[in-house]
């Protein structure tokens, strides 16, 4: 036989020993190419920040997450209003729109609720058909779409963005609510397993509130694992991006790292407006710090994408700390928080931004998106709001801040 053919065939007969190792492949190279996206918040999960309008129409200060709007009104007024959003807020044009703007990847937050209400939680059904319509219309514009478990049952971070505002959340405290998410998860996953074309990735859980304490870092680390697809025997070619509940990267070191788990990503969320410290931050501390994290990011052991970031750097945005809220730049935000300015002219209509603040805010975003880059990529939160153009990448391309094509960059040494 000659030379080279004997190598073949020793290659292949190589190659057909490991079949295991060889057979995973997701539906997007996390590991080769950029993950570019945004996320679509606000959505099939609501939040008062991003769409104030369908809190006020309530009436009722009362309601502050989506556990209290179905809670505190009549069954088919708060249906009818969900209806109407989730009809209007998303529909194909944006995803047409987010194609066009040169992204690759939508994060799509979604509740348990979606899935299985239990007795007596108040929360509305009917988000599941947008959710199947979003992989449809994500699919017809070739982006990739993550399903992101952003609410669990008795709430893993008492955010209003959890649906259930809480002083302490209880998902990790109680082994049902834990059952219950797993199970939601499997279901996920099946649900999505022959599409990982469009849906290569999931994310089990949104932000678990790890600065709680080793309890809840213990019943979340087995959750990692547990909802990881299939085991050790890899069947699925779904990747599972965890996040890291608010642990330093040195913290998950190694974690999942090794061949029994392919296909896990880590997910980091890096904002710089919700402490005293950060939000007081120059604009050029801003920049810094977001370069900073670039040689960590790049230094990961599994994939990592910062699923969460955005060019807004103070926290001005109306109810950004819950309904009726103030915030700590302008010293409004109960509690001890200093005055560092006004918030005129940081959030709201982007028609009110200086032009120093926006060429501040594209040098920030390419400094974010530099540095992320540094690892497998980043996906901006969020799309559209109402009433935050700070927040909102589609005001940013359209104020330009946000270029047209995000690799082309005005400040491609700004870190340097
Ligand atoms: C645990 O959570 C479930 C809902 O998932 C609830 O029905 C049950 O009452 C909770 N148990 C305790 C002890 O709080």
């Amino acid at each position: 036989m000659p030379l080279l053919s004997r190598l073949v065939s020793l290659t292949v007969l190589a190659l057909s020993a490991i079949p295991s190792v060889l057979s995973f492949q997701p539906g997007f190279n996390y590991g080769s190419q950029k993950v570019r996206g945004v996320n679509l918040g606000g959505w099939l999960v609501l939040e008062p920040w991003i769409t104030p309008s369908i809190f006020e129409d309530t009436g009722n200060s009362d309601i502050i997450d989506e556990w209290t709007f179905g809670q505190f009104q009549d069954y088919n007024t708060a249906k009818a209003a969900l209806q109407d959003h989730w009809s209007s807020w998303i529909t194909e044009k944006d995803f047409e729109a987010i194609a066009a703007a040169g992204l690759n990847h939508v994060r799509l937050p979604i509740g348990y609720w979606a899935f299985e209400v239990g007795a007596g939680e108040p929360y509305i059904t009917g988000q599941l058909d947008y959710l199947k319509s979003a992989i449809t219309w994500a699919s017809n514009h070739d982006l990739k779409l993550i399903i992101d478990l952003h609410g669990a049952p008795g709430s893993q971070n008492g955010y209003d963005n959890s649906g259930h505002k809480m002083s302490y959340p209880t998902w990790h405290s109680n082994q049902t609510n834990v059952d219950r998410t797993d199970a939601i998860i499997k279901t996920i996953i099946s649900m999505v397993d022959s599409q990982t074309g469009t849906v290569p990735i999931i994310a089990p859980l949104n932000e678990p509130a790890g600065y709680n304490g080793d309890d809840v870092l213990e019943v979340v680390k087995q959750y990692w694992y547990d909802s990881y697809p299939y085991g050790s025997s890899q069947q699925s070619n779904t990747v599972e991006l965890i996040h890291d509940a608010f642990q330093s990267l040195s913290y998950w070191d190694g974690f999942m790292s090794s061949s029994d788990y392919q296909g896990v990503a880590m997910d980091t969320h890096i904002y710089q407006m919700f402490s005293d410290e950060q939000v007081a931050y120059s604009y050029s501390q801003h920049i810094q710090d977001a370069c900073s994290h670039g040689s960590d990011l790049s230094a990961f052991d599994l994939w990592i994408i910062v699923g969460e970031w955005t060019p807004a750097s103070t926290d001005c945005a109306t109810w950004l700390n819950g309904r009726g809220g103030g915030a700590r730049y302008d010293g409004t935000k109960s509690g001890d928080s200093t005055y560092v300015g006004s918030c005129t002219g940081k959030t709201g209509s982007a028609s009110s931004f200086s032009s120093s603040y926006k060429t501040f805010m594209r040098q920030y975003w390419e400094a974010q998106v530099i540095s992320y880059e540094k690892g497998a990529g980043w996906i901006q939160w969020t799309w559209k709001a109402e009433n935050a153009d700070d927040w909102s990448y589609q005001a940013g391309l359209q104020y330009g801040w946000i270029p047209q094509d995000p690799t082309d960059l005005e400040y491609p040494n700004i870190c340097d």
